[in-house]
């Protein structure tokens, strides 16, 4: 698929490469226990997929589908909840996938609605951490890539529903 306002930005070699490390890392950190993934659709599908195969411990995995971008390129500040979580989380050792962090509205919500069921201990793990747009304060525990400010759009992430297919990470030229 060629699209003139797309740059390739990170490869698919580079995403998995740091798709094991961080299943690595995770599988470190949690040996002998078995931790909940807790996907955000839509734009985690893949790279949820990905980490839930790569991690070398028990895992149980479910979603939850926010959303906030609609057809913009900046977050609206309101995240709605579109569908819930199935599996209980108290006492469970869960952590929140997430492709991107960038204002950090989504994780915050999320965040602070799964604390309120007192999970024995809840992390969040993103592909991509953008950190110039951050306008709430929130930290990933595990981070892949770490990026500057432009708008991407591959491996599940999406512009307006379009790209979520394509393998590797694009820059959305304006
Ligand atoms: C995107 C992305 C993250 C969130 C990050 O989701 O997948 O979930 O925005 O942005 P934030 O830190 O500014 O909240 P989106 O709302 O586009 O829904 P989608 O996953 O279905 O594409
Ligand atoms: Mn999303
Ligand atoms: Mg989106």
């Amino acid at each position: 698929m060629s699209d003139a306002r797309l740059e390739l930005l990170y490869s698919r070699d580079r995403i998995a490469q740091e798709v094991n490390r961080l299943a690595q890392q995770i599988g470190r950190d949690y040996s002998e226990r078995q931790v909940l993934l807790v996907v955000v659709l839509k734009g985690s599908l893949i790279f949820g997929a990905d980490l839930l195969r790569a991690l070398p411990i028990k895992a149980s995995v479910d979603f939850v589908r926010l959303a906030s971008y609609g057809s913009e390129t900046h977050s609206s500040g309101i995240v709605e909840f579109r569908y819930h979580l199935e599996t209980p989380i108290r006492d469970r050792d869960v952590i929140i996938v997430e492709d991107i962090v960038d204002s950090g509205y989504t994780l915050t919500s999320l965040y602070n609605k799964l604390l309120n069921q007192n999970p024995h201990t809840l992390r969040i793990c993103t592909l991509i951490d953008k950190r110039a747009r951050r306008e709430v304060e929130i930290e990933a525990d595990y981070v892949g890539i770490t990026m500057e400010d432009g708008f991407i759009v591959g491996y599940g992430m999406d512009h307006d529903e379009r790209y979520r297919q394509l393998p590797d990470i694009y820059l959305v030229k304006s």
